[in-house]
């Protein structure tokens, strides 16, 4: 069976990856001795063990503990190095990657520090590999609108380093609706939207992002199969979803891989997209995404081309760009 190799070696492009998600235990442990920062694990493989997870909250206490060793600029290049030449090696032409500067800045960290620790790794992904790696601000939805507004302030300075906004963490309770405002703002600043919605929360989440935050894309959105009209405007209006496979299965929201509805929701032809979300907790980069669901759903060569042409089509790349990708 060819299909995995043609998975791997196709180019494509990858729109929902966190860059906390990919700090795999070996280097939060290198970095922990390095800036003598105390983990609450005796060893990487104690640390990888406790990556069983019930629930989106349940994984996101660890994501947030695994990023309290990035310290210094050159921690969050490393992280975002390492990121990059696996991406590369898995055939990521183009990365928009989100960051969460919150869980950082909470900790004393300068914007300045993790912006440009994150932008020189991209810059430097672009020269080795051609690859283009821009990055997305992220707020955190569990704090306050006036937080994200206070993030977005000191990250102003370093606005040409950034392409857009997100909004992530634990997302039951915390409807887009909150962040209206602020995105108005980031609209009005030119910056590109996203928001994960439709992860475990309801259809309505979806609507709002939609709706009120005008979303460019929804990160998630598997939930969107429970409200039918809601599946035929995302089909109309040909919004991205960056559907996330293994996280899913990882974060139980759905049972096992076969019982994924992504392929229901290509066949109601919307444009959907194959990500890795926070591949060093969830057990695979995005390669291991594509492969394992095709197994698992026994997709055919067309869905391998229409997947990887969504993710160049849903990208924030410019036309000149998008048109040499063809
Ligand atoms: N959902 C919400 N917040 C997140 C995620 C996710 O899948 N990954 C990292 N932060
Ligand atoms: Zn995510």
């Amino acid at each position: 069976d060819r299909l995995p190799s043609v998975l791997r070696l196709m180019p494509k492009a990858e729109l929902h990856v966190h860059i906390e998600g990919t700090l795999e235990p070996e280097l939060i442990f290198k970095l922990a001795q390095r800036n003598h920062v105390s983990l609450p694990y005796a060893s990487v493989e104690a640390l990888r063990a406790a990556y069983q997870f019930s629930d989106l909250q349940s994984f996101l206490d660890l994501y947030y503990a695994g990023a309290s060793v990035l310290l210094h600029e050159q921690d969050f290049f490393d992280m975002a190095w390492a990121y990059l030449d696996k991406a590369a090696a898995d055939n990521v032409v183009h990365a928009e990657i989100f960051f969460d500067p919150q869980t950082h800045t909470a900790r004393g960290v300068p914007m300045e520090t993790l912006i440009k620790g994150l932008h020189h790794a991209c810059q430097r992904a672009h020269q080795e590999f051609g690859l283009s790696a821009k990055l997305i601000l992220c707020f955190l939805r569990h704090l306050s609108e006036e937080d994200a507004f206070a993030t977005l302030e000191a990250a102003l300075p370093f606005r040409h380093y950034f392409i857009g906004v997100g909004l992530d963490s634990s997302e039951l309770g915390h409807p887009p609706a909150k962040f209206e405002r602020v995105f108005a703002r980031c609209r009005e600043l030119g910056l590109h939207v996203v928001a994960h919605a439709g992860e475990e929360g309801p259809p309505e989440y979806i609507h709002q992002a939609l709706d009120l935050l005008k979303a460019e894309r929804i990160d998630h959105g598997v939930q969107a199969v429970r409200d039918p009209a809601l599946m035929q405007r995302l089909a109309e209006e040909r919004v991205p979803l960056t559907v996330c496979p293994l996280s899913n299965i990882k974060l139980c929201v759905f049972p096992t891989l076969a019982q994924h509805n992504l392929k229901s929701l290509l066949d109601a032809g919307l444009c959907v997209t194959v990500n890795s979300d926070d591949p060093a907790y969830f057990g695979g980069y995005v390669n291991e995404n594509y492969v394992e669901l095709f197994a698992a759903l026994g997709l055919e060569p067309r869905h391998a081309y229409q997947l990887a042409f969504n993710s160049f089509e849903a990208s924030f790349a410019d036309a000149a760009q998008k048109k040499a990708w063809e």
